[in-house]
């Protein structure tokens, strides 16, 4: 059993996101149960959590025990009025779409206690848009996880204009208790501050791309060595300190002016959707993969976070 208010979790839809969420909180010990409308999700999501606990295994993030705790702590199932069935807390990730979400939010409304809070794994939907359908708004609140859930710590916990003050100090406390690092955003705006800053980043990087400066794989190289190697370590507000604001204060001001301002999507990014080159999933993206290619690469990166994360460990505790 847990020491925080919440005992009971429900993950509703088993996509992307939701198996390792899911995993994350049977092995902590809460009652937890995964849910989908989907049976082909279903069957996937009950081999992708196994291989969530094997790569945390492997590196050392869990042991068999909490394992052995995590197989026993977690339901499957298809049906959403069992899955919520007296739970303190319902995780929604199904996908973006705000209809679907309201669809799902006037349901569950009918199925839970109104102490039960429901908190949305949404991008960037306003909060206060998911909860316009609520008769209980006060319980609604954005917990935004980073993908893949069960590695990467930061969760973005939202309020949107009627979030009560007690179901974000709930929500913090259990996103401690999972060993994760809540942080606040104050208010509900658009991306939140984690699509916010990446997205700043990604179009400044297709920028550069499709003004020929370098190449993509060279683009990466300088973000992935220069950039995100020191972020990691020291945020940018530091930065600013570290670097001098009067320093700053000079690259600013003839710099900020010609970096890209594109309010669209990148024109290369959309003849790439529309000719079905969406990346990884379809094989061709801004680079090339083969089916063969994928599985080591996707396992040499979840590796190398593992290894980092383990090294950046003692800012976790
Ligand atoms: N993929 C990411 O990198 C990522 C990261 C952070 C947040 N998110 C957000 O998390 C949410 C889920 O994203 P995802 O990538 O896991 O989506 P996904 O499309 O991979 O999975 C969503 C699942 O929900 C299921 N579903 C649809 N309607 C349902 C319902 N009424 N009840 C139960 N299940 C239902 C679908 O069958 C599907 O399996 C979205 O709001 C997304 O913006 C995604």
């Amino acid at each position: 059993m847990t020491t925080t208010r919440i005992k009971s979790v429900a993950i509703i839809g088993a996509g992307t996101m939701g198996p390792g969420m899911a995993a994350v909180f049977a092995t902590h010990s809460y009652d937890t149960r995964l849910m989908d409308i989907s049976e082909t999700v279903m069957e996937k999501a009950k081999a992708t959590v196994e291989v969530v606990y094997n790569v945390l295994l492997s590196e050392g993030f869990l042991t068999e025990e909490q394992i052995a705790k995590g197989r026993q702590n977690l339901r499957f199932t298809m049906s959403q009025a069992e899955a919520v069935d007296g739970v303190d807390l319902v995780i929604e990730a199904i996908p973006e779409k705000l209809d679907l979400k309201h669809r799902f939010y006037k349901e569950v409304e009918t199925q839970v206690g109104k102490d039960t809070i429901l908190a949305s794994n949404t991008s960037g939907l306003p909060i206060t848009e998911l909860a316009k359908v609520c008769r209980y708004p006060g319980r609604v609140i954005g917990m935004h996880w980073s993908n893949p859930p069960h590695i990467i710590p930061v969760i973005e916990i939202i309020q949107g204009d009627e979030t009560s003050d007690e179901a974000r100090e709930i929500l913090w406390e259990v996103t401690e208790d999972i060993e994760m690092v809540p942080v606040h955003v104050k208010r509900d705006i658009a991306g939140f501050i984690e699509n916010r800053v990446l997205y700043a980043v990604m179009r400044e990087c297709l920028h550069l791309l499709d003004e020929g400066i370098a190449t993509a794989e060279d683009i990466d190289t300088v973000v992935k060595w220069g950039i995100g190697y020191k972020l990691a370590v020291i945020g940018p507000m530091e930065l600013l300190d570290m670097a001098g604001l009067d320093i700053y204060h000079s690259v600013a001001s003839y710099l900020n002016a010609d970096l890209s301002n594109e309010a669209g999507v990148s024109a290369r990014v959309q003849e790439k959707v529309k000719s079905g080159e969406l990346g990884l999933k379809t094989g061709k993206g801004l680079f090339g993969y083969t089916p063969e290619s994928i599985p080591p690469l996707m396992q040499k990166r979840m590796k190398r976070l593992l290894g980092t994360k383990k090294i950046l460990a003692d800012w976790l505790q």
